[in-house]
């Protein structure tokens, strides 16, 4: 695998998770407009679980939202449970319930991966593909050995009891993948079994990863991510942005962390 640069991982503590969402709402405007200042539009990855969704409907009710020109902001995804199109339990359908919605987006630039009622039916590999080349297509990164998807400015990943991200799951084989960007999940640890996940070379492409952990369920993952260096074992430790990585958590997800790491 080509080794983008990566950035060490940094350490931001909100003292509960309802401030920690609300205060990355508000980092989120913020980089999210010096981006469309510097390049014209922006770009998000989204993720699924509490927290992700938690971040949204701060985001929906941010001051500074406005200040975002919705417009030219493109949404991926990190992961989506591999269900019919508006299911409850699906990542878009929470999105669209917490954020999507109430804000005025180019339709043409939000992205969700295939549902399994699309036109690739149940074929979850097929509906990986289809989303690969997707990225492929609006990347920046053509003649480069870098992975085909876009320079992504902000990848949002909740963290896993487990330390998976996305749908990157320990021992699994999604998390082995070195040259897709795209991979079909089958028999994920964590409901529903069928999933589609970005891949960790997908995900280092990012230029700012936001791993998002609040709650003391998560203490001991964030710990054992934070001191792990084998992605295998602990997928969170492998996801790192090219120019920044930072860990958001609450104090109860902190509880454990080693002090070298915290000070
Ligand atoms: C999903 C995910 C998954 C999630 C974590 C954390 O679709 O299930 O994207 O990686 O983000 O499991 O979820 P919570 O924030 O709900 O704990």
């Amino acid at each position: 695998m080509t080794a983008p640069e990566q950035a060490p991982p940094r350490i931001v503590v909100h003292p509960d998770k309802e401030r920690m969402a609300r205060a990355t709402a508000a980092s989120l405007i913020t980089t999210l407009v010096e981006a469309q200042t510097a390049r014209g539009g922006a770009s998000v990855v989204l993720t699924g679980g509490r927290n992700g969704n938690a971040l949204l409907a701060a985001l929906a009710q941010a001051p500074g939202r406005d200040g975002v020109d919705w417009s030219r902001v493109d949404l991926w995804w990190g992961d989506e449970r591999f269900l019919p199109d508006g299911d409850p339990d699906r990542n878009h359908t929470q999105a669209r319930a917490a954020f999507l919605d109430a804000v005025p987006l180019d339709p043409a630039r939000v992205h969700p991966m295939p549902a399994s009622d699309g036109p690739h039916g149940d074929d979850v590999a097929a509906a990986a593909e289809a989303y690969a080349a997707e990225l492929a297509a609006a990347a920046d990164t053509e003649g480069t050995a870098a992975p085909r998807v876009p320079s992504f400015d902000v990848l949002l990943l909740g963290l896993g009891p487990d330390t998976h991200v996305a749908s990157l799951f320990p021992e699994h084989p999604a998390v082995r993948e070195e040259e897709r960007t795209v991979v079909g999940v089958l028999e994920a640890p964590k409901p529903p079994p069928t999933r589609i996940s970005l891949t960790l070379p997908a995900l280092r492409a990012a230029r700012e990863v936001w791993l998002l952990a609040a709650g003391e369920d998560k203490a001991e993952a964030a710990a054992a991510a934070l001191r792990g260096t084998d992605p295998l074992r602990t997928p969170a430790s492998g996801a790192r942005g090219r120019a920044r990585t930072l860990w958001i958590l609450d104090e109860a997800a902190a509880a454990r962390l080693p002090s070298s790491v915290r000070d």
